[in-house]
Formats: structure tokens, C-alpha cells, sequence
């Protein structure tokens, strides 16, 4: 095997350099963290996992005009993406109150909101990761507004697009983590979505019984973690029975196959 140059290790990814100028290769590796990564673990084919279910949604995404980092799936555990200057926010869409919003605000988990709420943490794990405004993010130059109307607007579209997509598979979209990234064309930047997309930044609970569908099975030792986003690749059709990648509808070459026929005959 060639070496690669690594370029970055994160909790639950590594990026390597890429094959041409402006790529990268994003590892998903089956390491599990959580609370700031004071809490560690496995989760078996976790990498295999969220490396198709973010492809996945990437790439719906793309068809709906959401710029993203996506480039190609490689293998099992590796996508190429494009290199990005990741715009220090975590950025977070709530549908319903879960998790921190909770303890924040004292809400009772699983109380719908009144609308769609969007909140900004600093990515900064020593800070652990804190709340901060449009204000803040302005005044310490983060992101510029220009920047931030656009994030907020991607963040909204691709709630809208997730919530249809899982309640389609009987799957409550409750919230999720989304990172953004600027690419350069000269003197002009533009923002496009980055990171992933999975279970390990969503909150996702069966639509019938509310079970949990996400990592929180691993931050609040519920078990079954591993079922449970395998649950989730099935019901997306990306994962059969007995373990064989699923033969979900392929857009791409739907198009290809529509563009034949529409050829006119001669
Ligand atoms: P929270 O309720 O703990 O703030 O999490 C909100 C959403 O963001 C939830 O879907 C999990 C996700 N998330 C991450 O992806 N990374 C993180 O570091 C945290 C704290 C949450």
C-alpha cells in the first residue's frame, strides 16, 4: 500500500492528502466519542456505515443545488472530498427539544418546537464547544454575514430535505450538526457544506416507538448502537438483511439511462 501524507486526525475521521491539488480523502474510522471525547469507545463498522449513509445524503443534497465537499465514494471507509477552510462553527438545526437545549433551557426531551431553531457552537473542544451568537461570530470575524446568511439558508434547506427524507423511512429527524467549509477562487470565497452527515451528529428516533436511532445509544449507554445505525442504512436501502450493500435507487444512472432513450431514433 502507498503511504499518504496525513493531514489532519479528528475524532472520528482522518483526512489524507488527496490525489490532485484541492482534495482530501476522508477516513471514517469506527472510534466513537462523546462529552469532549471524555467518553471513548468502539462502534463496530460504525466507519463502513457513515461513510455510505453521508454519501448518500451528499449526494441528494447536491441534486437539490446544496453545494457540498462531496467528490466520489473511494471504498468502504474512504470518500474523496474537496479541501475546504472549515468555518470554525458547529452548526445545529432543532426540530425538537433533546439533548443540550434541555438542560439549557429546562424543555422536556421530545417536546416538539415552535419552529425549526438554529444555534451556532465555536468548534472548540477545550472551550467545550460553547453557544455563541451571530454577534460573537461576527465580532471575532468566524464568519462574515454574508457568510451566515448563506449557512443559515443551506442549514434550513437541508433540514427541510432530511426531515422529508427520514420521515419517508418512518424516522424523526430531531436535530443535527452540520460544518461548512469556504473554497477560494482567487480573491472570492464561496461557503459549501463539509464534514459528514450520520447518525453520530444526529438525533434520530423511529417515528412509532421513539427508539433511539443515533449515538446517543453510545453517550448514554442505551447499547444496540450498532444495530441501530445499521437500522438506519437499511431503511435508506443501503444496506440489506444479510449485510450486502443495498440496492438503493442510483439518480446518476437513472439520468444516464433516460438520456438513451430520449435519444431520438433514427
Ligand atoms: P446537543 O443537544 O448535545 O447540543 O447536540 C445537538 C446535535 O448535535 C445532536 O444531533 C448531536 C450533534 N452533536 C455533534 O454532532 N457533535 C457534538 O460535539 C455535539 C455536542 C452534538
Amino acid at each position: 500500500m502507498t503511504r499518504r501524507r496525513q493531514i489532519y486526525e479528528g475524532k472520528a475521521k482522518i483526512l489524507y492528502e488527496g490525489p490532485e491539488p484541492g482534495t482530501l480523502i476522508q477516513y471514517f474510522k469506527d472510534d466513537a466519542t462523546a462529552f469532549d471525547a471524555t467518553k471513548r469507545g468502539t462502534i463496530n463498522g460504525k466507519g463502513v456505515i457513515n461513510n455510505r449513509i453521508s454519501e448518500h445524503v451528499f449526494t441528494r443534497l447536491t441534486h437539490i443545488g446544496i453545494p457540498t465537499h462531496f467528490i466520489r465514494r473511494l471504498n468502504m471507509r474512504e470518500q474523496l472530498v474537496r479541501q475546504v477552510e472549515i468555518i470554525p462553527l458547529e452548526v445545529i438545526v432543532r426540530n425538537v427539544a433533546a439533548g443540550s437545549i434541555c438542560k439549557r433551557l429546562g424543555l422536556e426531551e421530545g417536546e416538539p418546537l415552535p419552529h425549526t431553531l438554529i444555534e451556532y457552537c465555536l468548534k472548540d473542544d477545550a472551550l467545550h464547544d460553547p453557544l455563541v451568537t451571530e454577534e460573537h461570530i461576527a465580532c471575532f470575524g468566524w464568519a462574515t454575514n454574508e457568510e451566515m446568511q448563506d449557512i443559515s439558508a443551506m442549514a434550513i434547506r437541508v433540514n427541510d430535505f432530511m426531515a422529508g427524507m427520514f420521515a419517508a423511512i418512518n424516522i424523526r429527524l430531531v436535530d443535527f450538526k452540520i460544518e461548512f467549509g469556504r473554497i477560494w477562487d482567487g480573491d472570492f470565497s464561496r461557503v459549501i457544506l463539509a464534514d459528514e452527515i450520520s447518525p453520530d451528529g444526529c438525533r434520530l428516533w423511529d417515528m412509532a416507538t421513539g427508539e433511539k436511532l443515533d449515538k446517543d445509544r453510545f453517550r448514554r449507554d442505551l447499547g444496540g448502537e450498532e444495530e441501530a445505525y445499521q437500522e438506519v442504512a437499511k431503511r435508506l436501502g443501503l444496506l440489506q438483511d444479510d449485510g450486502t450493500p443495498g440496492e438503493v435507487l442510483d439518480l446518476t444512472a437513472h439520468r444516464k439511462l433516460r438520456g438513451k432513450s430520449e435519444k431520438p431514433k433514427k
